[in-house]
C-alpha cells in the first residue's frame, strides 16, 4: 500500500468534500438496506472498512437490528478508530479485524452475508480485480442479500457503468445507483440468484494497486 490512508480519512473532517457530500450518499443508501433487510439483516460485512462511519451510525440509530456484523480493515489505527466507535455507540454486535480484506480466509468465517459493503475498494484495484470480486460477491452472499458498492469518476477515465454492468452481467438487479454530475458513483445491488451453495470465492479476491 503505497497511499497514506490516515491522511485521506481526514477530507471526512471537511463537511463540503467530495468524500464527505459521498459519505452522506452511502449512509444514506445503507441505512435503506438496513431498513428494507429488516429481521433478514442477519449478518453484515464491510471490506476495506476505513473507520466504519459509513456503516455504524446508521446501525446505531436502527438499535432494533443487531446483525453479527464484521469490518476488515488493515490500517492497524483505523482499526483503533472504528473499534472505539463501535464502543461508544455500544455496538456490541460489531467486531473489527486488522486483516487484509482482499483475502477470502480474513473474513470467511462471516459468510454468507445479507449486506456487504464494498466501498472505497473499487478506485484502487485493476479492473480485472474489480470484475474478479463482483463475479465472486454472489459465493459470499445469501440469496436477498444486498451490497454497496463505490467507484469514482477519474480524469480521463470513467468506469463507474462498467462497474455497474458488471454487477448485472453477474446477475445482481441494481436497486439504486447515485453518480452524475458528482464525480462520484454509488451503488446498491441486489443479489436474488440462489444461496452461496457451489459458486467459489477465490482465495484472494483483490490488490490495492494505490
Ligand atoms: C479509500 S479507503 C475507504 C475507507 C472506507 N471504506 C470509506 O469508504 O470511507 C480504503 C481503505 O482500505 C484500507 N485498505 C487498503 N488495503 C487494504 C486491504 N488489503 N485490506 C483491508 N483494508 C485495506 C485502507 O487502510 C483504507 O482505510
Amino acid at each position: 500500500m503505497t497511499t497514506d490512508w490516515l491522511a485521506w480519512h481526514r477530507d471526512y473532517e471537511d463537511p463540503s468534500s467530495q468524500l464527505s457530500r459521498r459519505l452522506v450518499v452511502v449512509r444514506r443508501r445503507v441505512g435503506e438496506s438496513l431498513d428494507a433487510l429488516g429481521a433478514d439483516a442477519r449478518r453484515v460485512l464491510s471490506l476495506c472498512a476505513g473507520t466504519g462511519g459509513d456503516l455504524l451510525p446508521e446501525l446505531a440509530a436502527r438499535p432494533r437490528l443487531s446483525p453479527e456484523t464484521l469490518l476488515v480493515e488493515a490500517n492497524a489505527e483505523l482499526v483503533d478508530a472504528a473499534r472505539a466507535a463501535a464502543a461508544s455507540a455500544a455496538l456490541d454486535h460489531v467486531r473489527v479485524r486488522c486483516a487484509d480484506a482482499g483475502r477470502l480466509a480474513s473474513f470467511a468465517d462471516v459468510l454468507p452475508v445479507d449486506l456487504l459493503l464494498l466501498c472505497g475498494i473499487f478506485g484502487n484495484l485493476s479492473g480485472r480485480d474489480i470484475q474478479r470480486t463482483v463475479s465472486a460477491a454472489p459465493g459470499m452472499l445469501r440469496r436477498g442479500a444486498l451490497v454497496v458498492w463505490t467507484r469514482g469518476r477519474f480524469e480521463g477515465e470513467d468506469l463507474r457503468p462498467t462497474v455497474r454492468r458488471w454487477f448485472v452481467d453477474t446477475g445482481f438487479d441494481e436497486v439504486a445507483y447515485d453518480g452524475e454530475p458528482e464525480s462520484y458513483g454509488v451503488g446498491v445491488a441486489r443479489w436474488a440468484g440462489p444461496g452461496p451453495g457451489g459458486r467459489e470465492v477465490p482465495e484472494r479476491l483483490f490488490t490495492f494497486v494505490r
